[in-house]
């Protein structure tokens, strides 16, 4: 490249030869770090410009991009300057810039300091391109034109003439090049073996392009070859024309929720380099164009997600889950053109990514995509077995593949003959293996030559290569000049991406070219703020290790601060990398404040993410010295809510590390932490229907508030307890705790909303329940009550609300579902679905579903679907477990109605001997009825004997005093058996005592099923 000032002899005449200097220096100046943002170097200042090599000693695309971007950023700064000069001196600078390609001559290579003097007849091409090109323009000449039309905007060819050529030569101006570009790849060897591998996907790859897409893992030691197949899929995609877009995952962020998911959603946006509000708005635009179907909310959401958000929007007030629902609902919908995605590296995801990436996959096969996971065998998470994913495991080379790569690698001088058998015997089928050693030897002086034609001086059975991969690399660092190693070491530090000014606030100069040059990182855009990555993950994770402890925790901890200074708003955001950052750096009791952080911003956004950022916090806490006098309560803080949030993370909650709470707040006589702790404990032993555990726990619960005596906090954690005794059907004592929950809220709707927005809308619902399984007075006032409170609290309240006055009431004849019923459920199932964690999703779809199933017309069916789909996400512990008797009883009940009374009996003989087995429960009369029910009908003499029977069983269940749940039914069975008995009076009887307690009690549905008894 050559760049010149237009008319320097009239400026100086102007200026004045000391002023010219001036303004050359400073011109000069500004271009060389132009050129060395591309990667250039400039050769040598001419009087009144500068020369500029890119890549010598061979020209490749990939430079002559580079050379051109330089080119255009020069002009830039040129123009800058300009502007500057034309009021104080008033002048006009003007640059031209001229460039050639092709073989230069290079000058001792391999002392380190590059030191190139290009000489030759290329050379001077550049010079008269220069001449060429008007003045702010760039002249290509045709060798370089060829190397970048694909990816730069050209203008017409022309043909000029220039000093020293007969006849005018062909030329064409540089107008611009492709936005975003990224540079060619660097040249690679060919592609070894790995032909059914690539056929297989091939064959995947046009079945999605037609509609039918595929998710396929590519599963494969490190340096196998994963990342290269994805490169090979990525090139035959461009061929047909199909985008791809890429995310990669890295060792040290798999702590740092949203990272992996976020990352590719922004490259599916193209949202990057963000510098300002402005940028943000047009971002927030571009992605609305994208998607115009979308829900105005869910956009505001997805904002959020991929860091876009407008600060002075407010977000939607909704669940994590919710949120989650929507987005994932969202992005499904959005994106119909064939793709490819790509996430590499998998095993080191985070956990939120994972779910949420499996979850966004599953409607992948009815998309015209294809997705590529790459992860080491090691792994076994989410993505490693999405439903009918196909999977490819890469195995080593074979030996003659082997051979076959090594020989690219060297070349065919006899001379390297041996070296190349010892290379491939050592490399043991690992390309990337062979490339180093490769690499390592040609650094170490044993190779000479270029690649592919390298010569050896030295037999093959006298060389020493390192026994491993890391070694390898550790000895080609270890050969690194000072700088360039210390660029590589704080490179490592902040990962497999970066960028110079990232190290150079880490107080590093970054010397980039000869890594770049020994392919230890490649560049990758060549924008104004340059990207690097690492060539491989393990050359990074050799970089790291082979530093000083002292040296790292330096690093990290200039790293965090960097990460906070840069983008001061993002704090929450980026919280749970600045954590791992200082706690790498050993700053305890700052990384467990910013573990603590990101916690707390994750509960707004998804629940995985805070557990795992509590996780962190909790181990952080651990790792503090004995004698830390803030050790006791930084541990109890997160296992705290890691327990008591324990219900909220799925998977049963098996783990809450509650026995270890317990410990260390009795050593500590925290007892508030310790209710806090218990309260995720009773929910998830109720949830996963361990039903005497349970029952204890809440006993020690309840003792517990009561020992505290906080009304708010009683207020607020009473709700478990009452839960567990409803379903125990200790009706007595769910009263008792309802009542002192309504006494202490005082009429305030939200007093104690800790967990519950509303847990004064939620006793009184639980009252009205208790109230009526008693007999006692209140408790339609009570429904009301609650129905009323619970149209202003949140989605989780009402969905309670909803559950507590329908789910029991309808199945066991106390209320019709009536219109009111039906409008009540739908109302709360809706906005369940906007806006509600997944547990209250269930909790209103299952409300709905027990009230559907007892519409007397076409509702019924619908309502058996739901409660099915309720049931199944109870069985994969989305939600209790409690539900399943009572799903299983209502299908039960649809089998006797339909007349398979066979079927209908076994199932109901099921569930009440489970319901008997584990302790009973409020839902043992409903299966008693229906078996009894079922039995009489089908009528054999055993039949009515075990009829008999199992109303006797259900006689004997010791209750409450007045518990008339029980004693309505029990009125309506014997009657039943008497006319099965034959016995018309006793019939009569019970039939008549029947009636008289439905009208007695308001029972609406005995009411109607005791009048049509004949
Ligand atoms: N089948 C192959 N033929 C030629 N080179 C290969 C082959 N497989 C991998 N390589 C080269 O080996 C190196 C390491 O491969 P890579 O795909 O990065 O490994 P991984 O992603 O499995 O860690 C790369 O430079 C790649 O180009
Ligand atoms: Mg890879």
């Amino acid at each position: 490249m050559f760049a010149d000032v237009v008319h320097s002899m009239e400026i100086a005449a102007a200026v004045g030869a000391e002023r010219l200097r001036e303004i050359m220096t400073e011109l000069v100046e500004r271009s060389a770090s132009v050129v060395q943002r591309y990667g250039g170097t400039v050769d040598k200042f001419t009087g009144d410009g500068i020369m500029a090599v890119f890549g010598a000693p061979v020209a490749l695309e990939d430079h002559a991009i580079r050379a051109c971007l330089a080119a255009l950023g020069i002009q830039e700064e040129t123009a800058r300057l300009a502007a500057e000069v034309k009021d104080g001196d008033r002048i006009d600078l003007w640059l031209r810039v001229g460039l050639n390609s092709g073989q230069a001559i290079a000058g001792e290579i391999g002392s380190g300091s590059f030191g190139y003097t290009t000489i030759g007849e290329q050379v001077g091409m550049a010079q008269r391109m220069e001449s060429v090109a008007p003045p702010g323009g760039v002249m290509l000449s045709a060798s370089t034109a060829r190397l970048v039309e694909d990816a730069a905007t050209l203008g017409e060819p022309e043909l000029v003439q220039i000093k020293g050529a007969d006849v005018p030569v062909p030329a064409r101006r540089l107008l611009g090049v492709d936005d975003g570009h990224r540079a060619a790849r660097r040249a690679e060897s060919n592609l070894v073996g790995r032909r059914w591998e690539m056929a297989a996907v091939e064959g995947l790859l046009d079945r999605a392009i037609d509609g039918h897409g595929a998710v396929i893992g590519v599963v494969g030691s490190p340096g196998i070859g994963k990342s290269r197949l994805v490169r090979e899929v990525a090139a035959m995609a461009a061929a047909r024309n199909v985008r791809v877009f890429t995310t990669f995952c890295e060792s040290h962020a798999t702590d740092v929720p949203f990272r992996v998911v976020v990352r590719l959603l922004r490259a599916v946006t193209d949202v990057r380099g963000l510098e300002d509000a402005a940028d943000r708005g047009r971002v927030r635009a571009r992605v609305r164009a994208v998607m115009p179907d979308a829900d105005p909310e869910d956009m505001l959401l997805l904002d959020d997600l991929l860091g876009i958000a407008d600060p002075n929007v407010e977000l939607p007030r909704i669940d994590p889950d919710a949120r989650r629902r929507r987005l994932i609902n969202a992005i499904q919908m959005a994106r119909k053109a064939p793709a490819v995605y790509v996430i590499e590296d998998t095993h080191w995801i985070d956990e939120v990514s994972e779910s949420m990436l499996a979850d966004l996959l599953t409607v992948i096969p009815q998309t015209h995509s294809l997705v590529l996971i790459t992860y080491r065998p090691e792994y076994t998470g989410a993505l490693s077995r999405v439903p009918g994913a196909q999977s490819i495991a890469l195995a080593p080379l074979t030996d003659p593949e082997t051979a076959t790569l090594v020989s690219q690698l060297l070349g065919s001088d006899p001379s390297v003959g041996e070296l190349g058998q010892t290379i491939g015997e050592r490399a043991t089928g690992n390309p990337f293996f062979a490339e180093e050693m490769v690499r390592e030897l040609a650094e170490r002086g044993v190779l000479r030559g270029n690649r592919s034609a390298y010569v050896s001086a030295v037999g093959g059975a006298e060389v020493s290569v390192p026994a491993t991969v890391q070694a390898t690399i550790a000895a080609r660092i270890d050969r690194l000049d000072p700088m360039a190693k210390r660029t590589l070491s704080a490179a490592a530090v902040i990962g497999s991406q970066f960028d110079p000014g990232l190290l150079e606030t880490l107080g590093i100069e970054p010397v980039l070219k000869d890594l770049v040059g020994g392919e230890l990182i490649d560049q990758i855009t060549f924008t104004e703020q340059p990207e690097y990555v690492f060539h491989h993950p393990l050359i990074r994770m050799v970089a790291y290790e082979s530093q000083l402890k002292s040296d790292l925790a330096q690093l990290h901890r200039r790293l965090a601060a960097a990460i906070e200074q840069r983008d001061p708003g993002a704090a929450d955001e980026n919280a749970a990398l600045i954590a791992e950052h200082l706690e790498a750096a050993g700053d305890l009791h700052l990384a467990y404040g910013w573990h603590m952080r990101a916690a707390t911003w994750a509960t707004n956004r998804d629940m995985v993410g805070a557990q795992t950022s509590w996780r962190r916090a909790r181990e952080v806490a651990d790792r503090l010295s004995v004698d830390d006098p803030d050790r006791a309560s930084m541990r109890i803080a997160p296992r705290t809510l890691l327990s008591g949030h324990a219900f909220r993370f799925g998977g049963g909650g098996t783990d809450t590390g509650f026995e270890e709470l317990r410990e260390l707040c009795t050593a500590a006589g925290d007892q508030v932490s310790l209710a806090v702790g218990m309260t995720g404990l009773v929910m998830t032993q109720w949830g996963s229907a361990h039903r005497r555990e349970a029952s204890h726990l809440a006993t020690e619960h309840t003792a517990l508030l009561e020992s505290i005596g906080d009304p708010t906090l009683t207020v607020a954690l009473s709700f478990p307890a009452m839960v567990v005794r409803e379903e125990a059907g200790e009706m007595a004592e769910m009263l008792r705790l309802a009542h002192r929950v309504i006494d202490l809220a005082d009429g305030h709707p939200t007093v104690g909303n800790l967990v519950l927005g509303s847990p004064l809308a939620c006793a009184l619902a639980l009252r009205g329940e208790a109230r009526w399984c008693l007999g006692s007075p209140g408790w339609r006032d009570d429904f009301a009550q609650a129905a009323a409170m619970a149209r202003a609290a949140d989605p989780i309240s009402l969905a309670l609300v909803n559950l507590y006055t329908y789910a029991l009431a309808i199945p066991n004849g106390v209320l019709l579902c009536d219109t009111t019923a039906l409008r009540e459920t739908a109302n709360a199932l809706a906005i369940a679905e906007r806006s509600a964690d997944e547990i209250s999703l269930y909790t209103a779809r299952f409300a709905r579903g027990i009230t559907l199933a007892h519409h007397g017309g076409s509702k019924r069916d619908a309502g058996l679907t739901l409660l099915a789909e309720v049931r199944e996400a109870a069985v994969q512990q989305r939600f209790t477990l409690q539900i399943a008797p009572i799903v299983d009883i209502h299908v039960a009940q649809q089998e006797a109605s339909s007349g398979h009374l066979d079927g209908a009996i076994e199932l109901a003989r099921i569930v009440l001997d489970d319901l008997f087995d584990s302790g009973g429960a409020i839902w043992t009369v409903l299966a008693t009825t229906v078996l009894v029910e079922a039995l009489l009908r089908r009528g054999t003499d055993e039949d009515v004997r075990v009829a008999n029977f199992t109303v006797e069983r259900l006689a004997a269940v010791p209750t409450d005093p007045g518990f008339v749940l029980h004693e309505i039914w029990l009125l309506r069975l014997r009657a039943l058996l008497a006319r099965a008995h034959g016995d018309a009076a006793a019939y009569v009887d019970f039939r008549d005592r029947y009636r008289d307690m439905a009208r007695t009690l308001g029972f609406e549905g005995h009411m109607q099923w005791s009048e049509a008894m004949p």
